[in-house]
């Protein structure tokens, strides 16, 4: 392969490889449990974050999770089938009860709600509450119709009025939180950025993408071109040239196998070009190999 196309391809990965595996703040958090969801959203308003996975039989795991928690509050995430905002939403309600976290469904018809405990129009066979390092999260899951793609979420926090959840506050961002949610792309309408919550190893996974294919390849080469036309560097070049691209191949290999692993785990989502791309920089690094030696 000509040398400045080989530098072109490797750069296009190192950006293409960078660019998608760029972290932001919901993708970089660890659940206490080592729960991985497919999906994340920063939600623009109260400081409130969505993790999700959804299957293809419609079911939907979700984790919402409130910071910077006070003990005094109640915190609240819904989808609202039928309507966008708060009446019609079917709520997944989180307090404190007697120092334990409490948490429960509430299907939500009127202002002067109370919260009381009901069920949703959805079937919730798992419902649970966490409170630790300042910060509440609900677990659920959700038994949606399969045919559900985008839905209407509203979240809240307001204070808790001796045992039952009091209104919350009608003003700023306790009235703006809510839109939509695309459950399959991860997009969503109020500003919320999407990430998926496997940053971690899709960093390992760019890491040793750009130590290999983009760094000790290329300087292999680079030893191979230039080194060679020192005598008194003959052959110590070879032996260098051979171990950096011994070495490139072997992490080369480890960066591509990780690539197609999290490709493999994310049956939602399938990032094409991304794969293509991996799959035929690869095969095409793997030819190299014999054709180079081939050469001296
Ligand atoms: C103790 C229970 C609750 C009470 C008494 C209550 C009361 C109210 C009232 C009176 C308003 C109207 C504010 C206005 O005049 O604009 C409102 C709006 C709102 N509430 Fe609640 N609320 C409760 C629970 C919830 C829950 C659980 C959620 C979310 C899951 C929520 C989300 C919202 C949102 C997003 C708005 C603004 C949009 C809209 O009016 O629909 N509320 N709430
Ligand atoms: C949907 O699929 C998930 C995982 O594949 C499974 O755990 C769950 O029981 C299924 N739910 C229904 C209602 O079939
Ligand atoms: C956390 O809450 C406290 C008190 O309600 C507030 O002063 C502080 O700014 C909040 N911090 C964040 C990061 O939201
Ligand atoms: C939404 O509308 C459908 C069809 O009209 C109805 O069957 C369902 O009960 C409604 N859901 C809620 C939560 O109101
Ligand atoms: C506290 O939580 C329990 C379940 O753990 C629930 O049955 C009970 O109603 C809650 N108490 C209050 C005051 O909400």
């Amino acid at each position: 392969m000509d040398g400045s196309l080989r530098i072109l391809l490797v750069s296009c990965a190192l950006v293409s490889m960078l660019v998608s595996s760029s972290a932001q703040t919901c993708g970089s958090y660890t659940f206490s449990n080592n729960n991985l969801y497919t999906y994340c959203s920063d939600l623009s308003k109260l400081g409130s974050y969505i993790h999700w996975t959804r299957q293809a039989n419609g079911t939907l795991e979700i984790a919402y999770r409130q910071p910077n928690f006070s003990s005094t509050n109640w915190i609240a995430w819904a989808i609202n089938p039928n309507s966008t905002g708060m009446l019609g939403a079917q709520s997944l309600v989180a307090y404190v009860n007697s120092s334990a976290p409490y948490a429960y469904t509430s299907p939500v018809s009127s202002y002067s709600t109370k919260l009381e405990a009901g069920s949703l129009s959805f079937a919730v066979p798992k419902i649970q509450a966490e409170n630790s390092n300042g910060e509440m999260i609900i677990y659920a899951t959700l038994e949606l119709s399969s045919d559900v793609t985008t839905v209407n979420q509203v979240w809240q926090e307001g204070p808790m009025s001796g045992d039952t959840p009091g209104t919350h506050s009608t003003t700023g961002e306790h009235v703006q939180s809510k839109g939509t949610l695309d459950l399959l792309s991860g997009q969503t309408s109020t500003g919320g950025s999407v990430t998926s919550s496997r940053v971690r190893r899709r960093n390992i996974h760019g890491v040793l993408n750009v130590v290999s294919w983009g760094t000790l390849m290329p300087l292999g080469a680079m030893i191979a071109r230039y080194m060679k036309v020192f005598q008194a560097a003959d052959p110590a070049w070879f032996y260098l040239h051979v171990a950096c691209q011994c070495s490139g191949y072997i992490v080369g290999v480890a960066g591509w196998a990780t690539g197609i692993k999290l490709g493999s785990e994310s049956s939602s989502v399938q990032y094409d070009t991304h794969r293509n791309v991996g799959i035929t920089l690869f095969c095409l690094g793997t030819l190299q190999v014999p054709n180079q030696y081939g050469e001296f």
